[in-house]
């Protein structure tokens, strides 16, 4: 292996650091590494060729006061197979919070578990006040670039799918210039535009828009709700984007004092709504189902009248706090997919009638659902679902799923190997939606090793096809993409 170091950074973080989530699969990293010729078990496929690209969440500084999962620095991760062989970067997001945390050895402001007024700075990014755009929680690939993202909005910073180069944020006309747009933008890829949304405390609280391929603003629409909420994902067809007004939002009595702690209304439905795309004027149409949380969609489609919409329904969103266990321990066990009980969830919305069906799919607690990103918006046979590690926010394996019938089959790590979101990467002249492979990175806490996974897309219980040692263990994080450009 063929090893350079791009860059290394002092942790500030204690030594004896016992924080759960920044120990064992996510302890982080602190050096940035540009490695080739990296040692392969078993044989890399010739008709691979792209970026597994993953974003982490990566802390340097101690927190102000209470450090939650989802405030690290963003770290990407890239593995770039080429003709039979791998090489892999990483790099921090070099946005302007790590910048400026950077310059002065300290964290300036307070994460999401903390009230704003903490923060050292006055200034912020985001959905609500004195917040860091730390870039961290999603990767997409736009126009050749990998694009990271933060949940809770802000800038969309720009880079090579396989360098990790940094090439500033993405212009988004300036039509966002306070909260920034949310993660979860998506790629349309029959039209190569991007669609985004943004979300936070001022009318009208939720507004969406489309880059074109081109990459110039071309269509934005004001999505009014009643207050503000915390949509995370979005979901499109061939004309319509699909967002949401979900029941769980900051509580209003909490927010007078500065505090932004999530409630769930079990008395409210859940409303999604159905916006025209392309800059089509139209009014925006809204339908009504079941309450739950919806963290991610996996895909939406046309089909007749309807608009069939397939996600992770929340089964217990309100998680009851449990007096045994520390202030800590209760606040993750809101990232415990097994606590909040997601589950492979279908919603259908009939434009003739206004009318929702919606049914559940499957009896396992699923989520971080992935297609082949190719029929992205149009009718998909097989998503790839993340399953869960219980008590952590982690994954121990991949389910292949059939969303015509249901049914799935698995692939689980050994016990103490985690895995990150699984991509489904097309192999090269690919003649059908399962033809290539899956494609993930592992936490292995037992032999503090990570490895770069290929299985066979169409038979993920095989097991796999290569394994690719990487440099240093990996940190744990949120979301991956697949970039066929190299
Ligand atoms: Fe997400």
């Amino acid at each position: 292996m063929q090893l350079n170091v791009h860059e290394r950074f002092d942790s500030r973080l204690p030594a004896d650091d016992d924080h759960p989530y920044r120990t064992g699969a996510w302890r982080p990293q602190c050096v940035e590494y540009d490695a080739r010729g990296l040692d392969v078990t078993g044989q890399l496929p010739e008709d691979l060729n792209g970026v597994y690209l993953r974003n982490t969440e990566n802390p340097l500084l101690p927190s102000i006061g209470l450090y939650h999962p989802f405030d690290g620095d963003g770290m990407l991760h890239a593995v770039t197979f080429e003709n039979g062989a791998a090489r892999y970067s990483n790099r921090f997001v070099r946005t302007e919070g790590f910048l400026a945390e950077q310059a002065v050895g300290e964290s300036l402001w307070a994460g999401v578990a903390e009230a704003p007024s903490a923060s050292l700075r006055e200034d912020g990014w985001g959905a609500r006040p004195r917040m860091k755009d730390a870039s961290s929680t999603d990767v997409t690939v736009y126009r050749g670039e990998a694009l990271t993202s933060f949940w809770m909005c802000g800038d969309l910073y720009r880079h090579d799918p396989s360098t990790l180069e940094p090439l500033g944020c993405a212009d988004v006309g300036g039509e966002f210039p306070r909260w920034g747009v949310s993660a979860h933008p998506k790629v349309d890829p029959r039209t190569g535009e991007l669609l985004f949304f943004s979300y936070g405390l001022e009318h009208p609280h939720l507004r969406y828009g489309e880059l074109s391929a081109a990459g110039e603003l071309q269509h934005t629409v004001d999505v009014p709700l009643s207050g503000p909420r915390l949509p995370h994902d979005m979901a499109f067809t061939e004309h319509y984007a699909v967002l949401n007004d979900l029941p769980m939002f900051w509580d209003d009595s909490l927010m007078e004092h500065g505090l932004y702690v999530p409630r769930f209304h079990p008395e409210l439905p859940s409303r999604f709504a159905i916006v025209p795309r392309h800059g089509v004027e139209g009014t925006v149409r809204w339908f009504e189902a079941e309450p739950t949380y919806v963290l991610h969609f996996v895909n939406a489609y046309e089909e007749g009248d309807e608009i069939v919409l397939d996600g992770f329904f929340q089964h217990r969103p309100a998680i009851v706090p449990d007096r045994r266990r520390s202030f800590e321990e209760n606040l993750f066990r809101y990232l415990d997919v097994t606590e909040f009980q997601a589950r492979p969830h279908r919603w259908r919305f009939d434009l003739r009638t206004g009318a929702c069906r919606e049914e559940a799919r499957s009896e396992e607690f699923r989520e971080f659902g992935m297609i082949n990103d190719t029929v992205a918006g149009q009718r998909a046979r097989w998503s790839y679902h993340a399953i869960p590690a219980e008590g952590w926010f982690g994954f121990t394996g991949v389910a292949r799923f059939d969303l015509e019938s249901g049914s799935e089959q698995r692939f689980d790590l050994p016990a103490g190997v985690f895995a990150s979101e699984t991509v489904m990467a097309p192999r090269d002249g690919a003649v059908a939606e399962d033809d290539g492979y899956l494609v993930t990175i592992t936490m292995d806490v037992v032999n503090d090793e990570s490895y770069c996974v290929v299985l066979d897309a169409s038979d993920p219980a095989a097991g796999p096809i290569a394994s690719v040692r990487l440099p240093e263990r990996v940190c744990s994080g949120t979301h991956a993409a697949w970039s066929a450009s190299l």
